[in-house]
This record gives structure tokens, sequence and C-alpha cells, in this order.
């Protein structure tokens, strides 16, 4: 494995252009196994989450293509296989909303239960919940879900919680479903609405995307699509925290205003300046940030994915800043990080309580998941001197080029092989 070595200090200065959104993606190639025919994606981001899911689409017998130019080609005319291993579930939970897709295509399937992972138990009830309520047969056993159903017939469902996977999953299903299906109380994140593009393109019928109630009239039959995955809001972010941090002058193509509009008003609070054009985000800051506090919520509330790196924004502003994480119950696992490079951080369960420094320092630091990774690459990019980050296989999971974009506005990065990855450490 690889780790990033880092000196803070440069401006960030330029423009990138963002890749297209991993979590949209996601989504748009489990619903894709709903369609006969091919599908062509464009602008997909060659990241290890993608890679992961065209990995799962082939153990299901899909064809899986990956061409040039972030074009994907699946072809699920032929779904050979109903169940989906362990250890591609293991690896990325997203894999496990092939579930529904399947089923509603074959009438049986079998996956995988996802494990918890670094930033919560992340359980999948609300997922059953919805496949049950469209009349499967649910068995959880030895750890795999299994559903089974000659004909999904259309249902209600209320969710607890506006869940973005759960919406995702149990809307793509209910696509091949008999009748009208209304989801309540459904997430109204824009890679919902991403995905509703996508499955309408492929003949679904559906209204209310954007709002917390979706109705999906179940049609017979699905085809395959082509379509453009919009751009990753939280690659934009993240390197809008890295403009802010480094005092520089950054612009980000390709981002839409809307999806990034809850981000974007806590970032002018911090006092910089955010400027849209042509669906081009210019982040500027020639001052120390103001503190401001976060609470992170479904959208259109404060994205729980760029707290992380909001936070390493946070502890070098002027004051202090109150963080709090409604969404995951573990997300906080960068904050002993951040006060080893020398951040004043009291965390307590879902909040942080930072007070603002006037320097990091660049340290070894190590990434335990994707947006910690992005804290810390923030706040080495602020840091006084050399910062070496372990772990960027999680940033390689989400971040397309991460290294090259931020060379490209004149960063001190390169990624250099792990000689500790080789030393065992015994505690
Ligand atoms: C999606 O995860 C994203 N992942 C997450 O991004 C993102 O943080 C999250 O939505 C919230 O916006 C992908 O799209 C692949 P949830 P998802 O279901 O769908 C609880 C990243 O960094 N919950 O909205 O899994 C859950 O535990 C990732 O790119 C249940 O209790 O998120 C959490 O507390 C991280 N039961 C809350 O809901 C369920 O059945 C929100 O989870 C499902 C969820």
């Amino acid at each position: 494995m690889d780790k990033l070595v880092l000196t803070g200090g440069a401006r960030l200065e330029g423009t990138i252009v963002s890749s297209g959104s991993k979590n949209g993606t996601l989504a748009i190639m489990a619903g894709a196994l709903l369609g006969k025919g091919e599908t062509v994606l464009h602008n997909v981001p060659a990241i290890g989450d993608v890679r992961t899911m065209m990995d799962m689409l082939r153990a299901l017998g899909v064809k899986c293509e990956e061409y040039p130019k972030g074009i994907v080609r699946i072809d699920a005319t032929e779904i050979d296989v109903t169940e989906a291993p362990y250890e591609l579930v293991k690896r990325m939970r997203a894999s496990f909303c092939v579930l529904g897709p399947v089923l509603a295509r074959k009438g049986y399937a079998k996956v995988a239960m996802p494990g918890g992972c670094d930033i919560g138990a992340r359980p999948i009830d609300f997922h059953v919940k919805g496949i049950q309520a469209l009349g499967a047969y649910v068995n959880i056993d030895h750890g795999f879900v299994e559903a089974e159903c000659e004909r999904l017939c259309g249902t209600e469902v209320y969710l607890n919680f506006p869940s973005a996977g759960a919406t995702q999953h149990i809307m793509s299903t209910a696509c091949l479903a008999d009748g009208m299906t209304v989801i309540h109380n459904a997430a109204t994140e824009p890679e919902v609405t991403q995905l509703t593009d996508f499955l309408t393109a492929m003949g679904a019928r559906i209204e209310g995307a954007g709002t917390n109630t979706v109705r999906i009239e179940g049609v017979k039959e699905l085809r395959g699509a082509n379509y453009e995955v919009p751009a990753d809001r939280m690659e934009a972010g993240t390197f809008a925290v890295a403009a802010v941090i480094t005092r520089g002058d950054v612009r980000i193509e390709e981002v839409q205003y809307d999806d990034i509009e809850p981000f974007t008003l806590k970032l002018r609070e911090v006092g910089a300046i955010v400027d849209f054009a042509d669906n081009c985000m210019r982040v500027r800051c020639n001052a120390r940030p103001m503190a401001t506090d976060i609470m992170t919520m479904p959208h259109p509330g404060f994205p729980t994915d760029l707290q992380q790196p909001f936070a390493a924004l946070l502890a070098t502003a002027q004051g202090t800043s109150v963080v709090t994480e409604n969404v995951y119950e573990r997300r906080f696992r960068y904050v002993n990080e951040l006060i080893r490079m020398g951040a004043d951080i009291k965390q307590d369960g879902r909040t942080a309580v930072i007070n603002g420094v006037v320097k990091l320092t660049g340290v070894q630091a190590v990434a335990s998941d994707l947006r910690a990774g992005a804290a810390l690459v923030c706040a080495a990019l602020g840091a006084e001197g050399k910062s070496e980050i372990s772990g960027i296989e999680h940033l390689q999971r989400g971040y397309e080029n991460m290294v090259e974009k931020l060379k490209a506005l004149g960063a001190q990065v390169s990624a250099v092989p792990d000689e500790q990855e080789k030393e065992t450490v015994f505690v």
C-alpha cells in the first residue's frame, strides 16, 4: 500500500474538474440490474468502490465492462447468479443494494449482510422492511439475507429515518412491482434524484423524487439506458475546504449549486468567498476563517460526509465551534489524529467542541476511513511542515486522482510505498 507524503503551506490555486459522484454511481449500477438491454454510463469515477460494484455485477453473471474516459457498459439482460458473495459485500456496504433488483428480476436473491463499518453500526432494517412490504419472504440466517417472491406488489412504506440507501433500494425494487408504491419520509439527497433520473430513462414511472414522499408506479419491464453521472458533491466540498485552509483560490468545475447549497452556506459563514457560474464553483479565502457550528442532518441539512473535512477547517478557525454528528454514531475517528497535529478538540459522543488554534503541525497519521482521510489531507495542507498519511486505500475508494488534482493546484504531495505497512505492531 502507499502513503501520502504532504508538505503543508502551499496556497492552492487553479482549476480542477470534479469527478462523477461515487454515491450516485453505486446506486445507479445496482439499478442497472433492473434493465433488459445495455446501459451505458458516462463520467463514472475510476475509484475502488466502483470497481467493487463492477465485480459484484460480474459475480451475478451480468456483463460489465469499463472503458476509457469514465464509460461503463452494463448489460443485465441475463442475471445468471442470484447469490452475492460475502467478500464483496464485506468490502463495500453499498453492494448490498443488489438484493432488491435481483429479487425483482429473478424472484429470489441471497446477499450477505453488510457488517458495521468504521463510522457506525449501519443496520439494514429499513431495507429489509421495504423488501418485505413489497411482498417478499425474507429470511436472515448465517449472515445472509435471503428474499423470495414470485411477484412483488406495490405497497406503502414509512422510513423511521430518511435513509438514502433504503430509499434508493426500495425505489429501485418497486419499479418492477405490480401497482403503486409510496415511500413516506423518503431521503431527498441529490443521489436519490440522480437514481430516479436514471431509472426513468430505463422506463420507470417515479414521481416525487427529491421530496419526502416518492411514488413508484410499477411496470412490467425496464430497458437499459444511457446516463451521465453528475459531479461528486463530496469531492467538490473536500477541495473547497482545502482551498479555504490554504487561503487559496480554487475553481471546481461541473458542480451543481443545488447539490451543495447547505455546505456552501456554511462555508460562507466562516468567511470564504464562494461564487458559482456555469456549474463552476470558485472558492477563495484570504483571511483566517471564523468559527461556526455544524449539525449534520439528512439533506437538505449539512451533509455528514463533509463533516470531517469541515472540522479540519474549524481546527484553525478563530473561536470555538461545536460539531454535532446526527447521522452516524462513530464519525469522529479523525479527531485524535487532528489532536496529534495540535488541534484543541474535545469530543464526547456525537459532539466535538473545537477551539481553533493558529496553526497545526505536520505529523505521521493514519486514515481510519474515507472521509476521516479527507479530513487529515485537508489539515495537512494547511499545517506547518511535512505529514505522512497512511491508510490512503480508504481515500482511493472514493476520490478519483486526488493526488494528481492536489498537485495540479500546487500542493506539495506524493504517494509513496508505505514501508511501515510491513512492520507488525503487537500491542
Ligand atoms: C449513503 O449511505 C452514503 N453512501 C453515505 O456516504 C452517506 O453518508 C449516507 O448515505 C447519508 O447521506 C452511499 O451512498 C454508498 P443512510 P447509506 O441509509 O445509504 C441508519 C460516504 O462517505 N440506517 O442514509 O448507508 C444508518 O445507520 C458514505 O460516501 C438504519 O438505521 O446511509 C445511519 O445512521 C458514508 N437502518 C442513517 O440511517 C437502515 O436500514 C443514515 O444512513 C439504513 C440506515
